[in-house]
């Protein structure tokens, strides 16, 4: 008895951990239900009795001892996470920083949009995203069954041919109409969504800037000089336009618009295909029969209207050549965009 004493005494004495793991481990090792201690002191019940005033004295002695040690080095090893100096306590490290978030390149690039727009005049009109067929179709002069509707791939909900996810934001653009008389001045950003495969260059969600404008006297000449000005605020001073003739079920005479390229300035490189253009939008005169269907008499007003593809717009301005890493969500991509927009 007299040995284990001093032996268990002279361990309490040299150990000196300072690292809280440690120091619980030898704690439970000395003090614990089954530690060397706590053991001792189960077998001093066998002692004989003259001796038991002795050994009790030096036992007790040696558990003080021990808890004392145990309570020391905790106190010192307050701060330490398994290191040797206590970095927490440390105040010239430099603080933990949270990464800023920034927002993202179809957000930059649709409020970038929606602000060049809004400086004509324009004000935003929004809608929703399951649409009813009169509004995506109908009203736009797509007759039933007529083979302009194939020219957007439909998403149908639950089997009902007459909800629908919306193709285009044009819809908003029929909401606006119906409910306000002219002079009519909306742009519609928003979400559209058409069955189309996925590849670097489509995908079946993608972004949308329509705009319409409807008032008296309103002309080609008025589209054309809107849509340049936009086209100059958005790839700079130097571009121009060019109008090539196209078809919508809802604007006549219709039109494709491109953008002389930014990357070459119109000498011909591999994002332009060597043809020094770029498409950026369709647009066209509201056909009378969408005004009529609007409650909105052809006879007297006039409109124009024209819609974009947000991706399509920021690929050409930030040179991306992968439309899926807009929807990829890498912070690498995503943190190389940054904007007060
Ligand atoms: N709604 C057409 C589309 O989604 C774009 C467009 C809008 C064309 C307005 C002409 C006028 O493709």
């Amino acid at each position: 008895m007299n040995d284990k004493i001093n032996s268990l005494l002279s361990r309490v004495e040299a150990f000196a951990s300072k690292i809280p793991s440690e120091v619980e481990a030898f704690r439970v090792e000395m003090l614990g239900k089954k530690g060397l201690i706590t053991l001792l002191m189960e077998e001093f019940k066998t002692v004989p009795s003259e001796q038991k005033r002795e050994f009790g004295q030096r036992l007790n002695a040696l558990k003080s001892r021990a808890l004392e040690r145990v309570a020391e080095l905790k106190e010192l090893s307050d701060g330490v996470a398994g290191e040797a100096t206590p970095l927490s306590r440390d105040a010239t490290r430099p603080g933990t920083t949270q990464p800023l978030g920034s927002r993202h390149p179809i957000s930059i690039v649709m409020n970038r949009i929606i602000a060049t727009f809004a400086r004509l005049g324009y004000v935003i009109a929004e809608g929703p995203e399951i649409e009813d067929d009169y509004h995506v179709f109908g009203a736009l002069n797509f007759p039933p069954e007529h083979p302009a509707r194939d020219m957007q791939d439909t998403f149908f909900i639950q089997r009902d041919p007459d909800i629908l996810l919306r193709t285009h934001t044009s819809s908003n653009q029929v909401r606006a109409m119906e409910t306000q008389q002219p002079p009519i001045r909306v742009v519609c950003p928003g979400r559209v969504f058409r069955n189309e495969a996925i590849s670097y260059r489509a995908h079946c969600i993608f972004h949308q800037v329509e705009g319409l404008y409807v008032d008296e006297g309103v002309s080609f000449a008025d589209m054309k000089q809107s849509i340049l000005y936009f086209a100059k605020e958005f790839f700079g001073e130097g571009a121009t336009i060019r109008m090539r003739p196209s078809y919508f079920p809802f604007t006549e005479p219709s039109a494709e618009v491109d953008v002389s390229c930014n990357l070459c300035g119109g000498k011909g490189c591999n994002v332009c295909k060597g043809t020094g253009w770029l498409e950026i939008m369709g647009c066209g005169m509201v056909d009378p029969n969408v005004l009529r269907n609007c409650g909105i008499d052809p006879e007297r007003y006039s409109g124009f209207a024209f819609g974009m593809g947000v991706e399509r717009i920021a690929m050409l301005l930030y040179g991306v050549k992968d439309l899926r890493l807009y929807f990829e969500n890498d912070v690498r991509f995503l943190s190389q965009f940054q904007s007060a927009l």
